[in-house]
């Protein structure tokens, strides 16, 4: 996110919350207080180091090493911030059924999301590419006894998972993906849609800021490659601040393209 953008915004919320900031609790529906700033602050670092590691190292050692130095290096976590708990729960209000059997959430980093989506599936299984994310998700989780947590590259899922899951969740991890460019987006998306049941749901959510900077626009590109795929119907899209979430249901009148 643009970093004036943030501070014009950090600026009308200090002014609505007031001095002593009781207001704030007047509006519990503002995204972000000003403090939530350095929640950004925090992941624009960490990307750049993913960044920086990722050419040495390529992704699963770069997102690896970042875990194992923070154990929350998007501050995802920390209660100090209240966006990234809001949001979790604005995406598990857009879901459009009450229950979902297997729910998959890929490039879950801490199962913070997969948590939550325990609530709406029988059973939910998170993946990521960094084990030592999977080792503390599952930590986190283990009070949970219908989740469960695998270290896997999005790029490189197992053919057995085809057409096991109700429900797939993507949020903030495509545009960590390299290259997405020529097909290789595409084909991201065709493979994704292999994941899902007939007429199964897609999740997808992404970093949105009125196509303001980099980051957003990439989003958009992201998004609209799943609503050009033939394998896809766009059941809902949603703006919000700081997010696009779009739902997809898998179209069961297309043959496989
Ligand atoms: C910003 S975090 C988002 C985590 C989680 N989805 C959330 O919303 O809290 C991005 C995550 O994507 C994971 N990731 C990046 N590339 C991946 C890939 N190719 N396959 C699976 N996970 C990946 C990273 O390890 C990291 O945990």
């Amino acid at each position: 996110m643009s970093g004036i953008g943030l501070l014009r915004l950090s600026a009308v919320f200090g002014a609505l919350r007031g001095q002593d900031g009781r207001a704030a609790k007047r509006l519990p529906l503002l995204p972000m207080l000003p403090h939530d700033l350095v929640l950004f602050i925090k992941s624009a670092r960490t990307d750049a180091k993913v960044e920086r590691l990722r050419r040495d190292l390529g992704s699963r050692a770069a997102f690896d090493a970042t875990y194992r130095e923070s154990n929350d290096p998007w501050a995802s976590a920390s209660p100090r911030y209240r966006y990234q708990w809001l949001k979790y729960d604005k995406l598990i209000a857009l879901l459009p059924r009450k229950n979902f059997g297997r729910a998959l959430d890929l490039g879950c980093g801490l199962g913070l999301l997969s948590q939550k989506l325990t609530q709406r599936a029988d059973h939910v299984l998170g993946i990521d590419i960094a084990p030592a994310a999977i080792d503390i998700a599952r930590q986190r989780g283990a009070g949970f006894s219908n989740l469960a947590f695998e270290s896997g590259d999005i790029l490189d899922l197992s053919p057995s998972l085809n057409g096991c899951f109700d429900l797939v969740v993507v949020a903030d991890v495509l545009y960590y993906l390299s290259p997405l460019d020529g097909g290789a987006l595409e084909a991201i998306v065709k493979r994704i849609a292999d994941l899902l049941t007939p007429g199964g749901t897609c999740l997808l959510a992404n970093h949105f800021f009125f196509s303001a900077d980099r980051e957003s626009r990439m989003s958009r590109r992201i998004h609209t490659a799943f609503s050009d795929c033939p394998r896809f119907a766009v059941t809902s899209e949603h703006r919000r601040a700081f997010f696009l979430a779009t739902l997809f249901s898998e179209r069961t009148d297309t043959i496989a393209a």
